[in-house]
């Protein structure tokens, strides 16, 4: 599904103030790319996804997912076309404590079927056994680390098989080694499901696994380019300083 943005523009107000947060994007990302959006602290990142992903359509300009412009969905068509296409994944995991790791799996099934129909359960099960956790179904959250999480938090975006994974600060809480075992799942997904990733970091070592760069700057695209993915070497030493770093 090709992904579409023309003149987005997004401001933020509050009373009398107001800030604007994307001042005129406009972008095309195709079907299968895997995507690196990078930029400082405050550059629209968040805001961007946001909007890629319908979780906010308070915005000027236009939003396309494949055929469909956002603007021209009702809020019942936006979920039920969020739940079927998209998949979304959290700095902070966003799971349920008190669930287990199956039943937080399970949890986008109860917004509608699967998007081909399978059974619910086997497909839970045969995603935690992919992102190896088949033998965690009924812990808690709570009893995992940090990239175990995060893989429970992917496994769960997945369930519906989406064609586009928009991923926010998906690192972010692990240490530098989890955070690559993260992105290894990123580019088998991307590689071998064809699944679209958008992946939001203001870790250069990160962005550098994607395919393509696109770099935010106070609410503009300051540069947007083709690289040769670069994985980190084993043994590498410390990380280069983080760009755009305040
Ligand atoms: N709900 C909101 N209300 C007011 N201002 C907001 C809101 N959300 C974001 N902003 C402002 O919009 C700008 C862009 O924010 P955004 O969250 O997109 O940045 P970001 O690039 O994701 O930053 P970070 O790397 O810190 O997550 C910032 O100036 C922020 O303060
Ligand atoms: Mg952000």
């Amino acid at each position: 599904m090709k992904l579409s943005v023309k003149g987005l523009r997004r401001i933020f107000t509050h009373g009398e103030e107001s800030r604007r947060a994307l001042v005129d994007i406009t972008l095309s990302i195709e079907s299968g790319e895997f995507v690196a959006i990078m930029g400082r602290s405050g550059s629209g990142k968040t805001t961007l996804l946001n909007a890629i992903g319908g979780l906010d359509t308070r915005f000027e300009g236009e939003v396309r997912l494949g055929e469909k412009s956002l603007r021209e969905m009702s809020e019942a068509e936006l979920a039920s076309f969020r739940h079927r296409h998209l998949g979304f994944v959290f700095q902070s995991y966003n799971l349920l404590n008190h669930l287990t790791v199956l039943e937080n799996v399970l949890l986008p099934s109860y917004f509608g079927p699967l998007r081909d129909g399978g059974d619910p359960l086997e497909v839970a099960t045969g995603l935690l056994d992919r992102v190896g956790l088949g033998d965690r179904l009924r812990s808690r959250p709570t009893e995992l680390s940090g990239g175990q999480r995060q893989r429970v938090a992917i496994a769960r975006a997945l369930l519906c098989r989406p064609s586009v994974l928009l991923c926010d600060e998906p690192t972010g809480s692990l240490d530098r080694a989890t955070g690559l075992t993260i992105l290894q799942l990123f580019e088998e997904l991307n590689r071998e499901d064809e699944i679209t990733v958008v992946l939001v970091t203001h870790e250069p070592h990160v962005a550098a696994v994607a395919r393509r760069k696109i770099r935010l700057d106070e609410g503009r695209i300051a540069s947007d380019q083709e690289q040769e993915p670069r994985w980190p070497v084993e043994g590498e030493g410390a990380p280069p300083e983080a760009e755009g770093t305040p």
